[in-house]
């Protein structure tokens, strides 16, 4: 199954091995992910972290199961469920009003160019990733708008106080929150900018939402207008939401698709949405990050090997000293069966029990141990930490620079 030989148009992000061949799961259960000669690996790629709950979660499979059957609502209407997902959503994340689609590309789409018809304005000025549609490239000059009006400022606030110098053109500044390589000093400077201009706040939480906790992980901070959510609501299942004031979101009125109505997957985010209301899944996969990271640190430090962790438990990444290293590290790991989520976030599910956690400790002693040509080798510098924060936030992260180091910055990583 080479590139040039599959019949699938498209290049899925998924775990790849060094030819690009996607790897091949025929099985899943809990934290661990079968391969198809057998071999066991520990799952902390978890779909790009939609798996909150662990792989065939019982409770979801079973709701789901039996919504397949047609005992819990149609695709063809309106069933409670459609009411449930709703309230559970508003409950959680607020807004006047709650939109649904089936990905976090569609409900960020929406979401912007709803505000963009509501205001009348024509700019968005974006911050991080939000899915594949090609209206977010970024233009080929920096401060430049693209063809579909959106101006990237790559999370530099001083680039968004100059954007925002103009902002009866601005509909919204939209973000994608990172609370690796973001402080909570970033979100509260970020907030005060859009409120002193005036403008629409839109928080693309579709990674992170519900996942830090029962909510948005920047509700305090940034108080966002519009929210959008996905991953964290139906362990997988392809549902996404969007929610905020009924006179910005008032262009959804438009929207309808054919599936709209299916019910496994409303059944999936009645129950993911239900469990995740209490917080519970979200503390317990912020403890089993947080032994794991107490482990990794110390193994990497005990092997003398200079690989930072950003990050805490709930969503990690690894930031090796070298592009080398960091090839060798993830080398190591996949011949050890730690599935990480290469160069990107590590997010563990709640899945991940103490037999889990001591496997993956062991795992993850023996791939220092496979690193030992690069023990004591250059420590991680400023470079490394761009360029690895840059891989999965798809801008610069927080540091004091002044605007000739920015503007290297971007030259280079936007030429990588
Ligand atoms: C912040 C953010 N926004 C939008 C998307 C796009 O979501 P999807 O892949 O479900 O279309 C992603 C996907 O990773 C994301 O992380």
């Amino acid at each position: 199954m080479t590139e040039n030989s599959s019949l699938l148009a498209e290049f899925p992000t998924c775990p790849r091995d060094t030819n690009d061949r996607p790897r091949v799961f025929p099985s899943a259960s809990g934290a661990y992910v079968t391969d198809e000669s057998g071999f066991r690996w520990i799952d902390f790629d978890n779909a790009r972290g939609s798996i909150l709950l662990g792989h065939g979660d019982p409770d979801v499979a079973e709701a789901v199961a039996r919504a397949a059957t047609g005992a819990a609502g149609t695709a063809t209407g309106w069933s409670p469920r459609v009411d449930a997902v709703l309230e559970r959503l508003h409950a959680l994340c607020g807004g006047e009003v709650v939109g649904l689609f089936r990905s976090g590309t569609a409900a960020v789409r929406a979401a912007v160019l709803a505000v963009r018809e509501a205001t009348g304005r024509p700019l968005l000025l974006s911050a991080g990733y939000h899915g594949y549609d090609p209206m977010w490239y970024p233009s080929g000059t920096p401060l430049e708008p693209n063809a579909d009006g959106v101006v990237d400022f790559f999370f530099d606030l001083g680039l968004l106080a100059e954007l925002l110098r103009a902002p009866e053109r601005v509909a919204a500044v939209v973000v994608s929150p990172d609370h690796m390589h973001l402080s909570p000093a970033w979100y509260r400077e970020l907030r005060r900018l859009c409120s002193r201009a005036g403008v629409v706040l839109v928080a693309d939480e579709v990674k992170v939402g519900l996942r830090y906790g029962a909510g948005l992980s920047t509700a305090e901070l940034l108080a966002p207008d519009v929210w959008v959510v996905a991953k964290g609501m139906a362990n997988g299942h392809a549902v996404s939401a969007v929610g905020g004031p009924r006179a910005l979101l008032r262009p959804l009125k438009e929207v309808s698709f054919t599936s709209f109505f299916e019910p496994t997957i409303l059944a999936a985010a009645d129950a993911v949405l239900r469990r995740v209301a209490t917080g519970e899944p979200q503390r317990a996969v912020r403890e089993a990050g947080e032994r794991f990271l107490r482990h990794a640190r110390k193994a990497l430090g005990d092997a003398s090997l200079p690989v930072e962790i950003a990050g805490d438990g709930t969503f990690f990444q690894f930031v090796p000293a070298t592009e080398e290293l960091e090839d060798a590290f993830y080398r190591a790991a996949n011949a050890e069966g730690l599935l990480f989520y290469a160069g990107d976030n590590q997010g563990v599910s709640a899945a991940f029990d103490d037999a889990v956690l001591t496997d993956a400790e062991q795992r993850f002693t023996r791939v220092c141990g496979r690193l030992s040509a690069y023990a004591g080798t250059a420590p991680v510098d400023e470079e490394a930490r761009y360029r690895v924060a840059w891989n999965v936030m798809d801008g610069l992260r927080e540091a004091d620079r002044d605007r000739g180091t920015t503007e290297a910055l971007l030259a280079r990583l936007l030429d990588d």
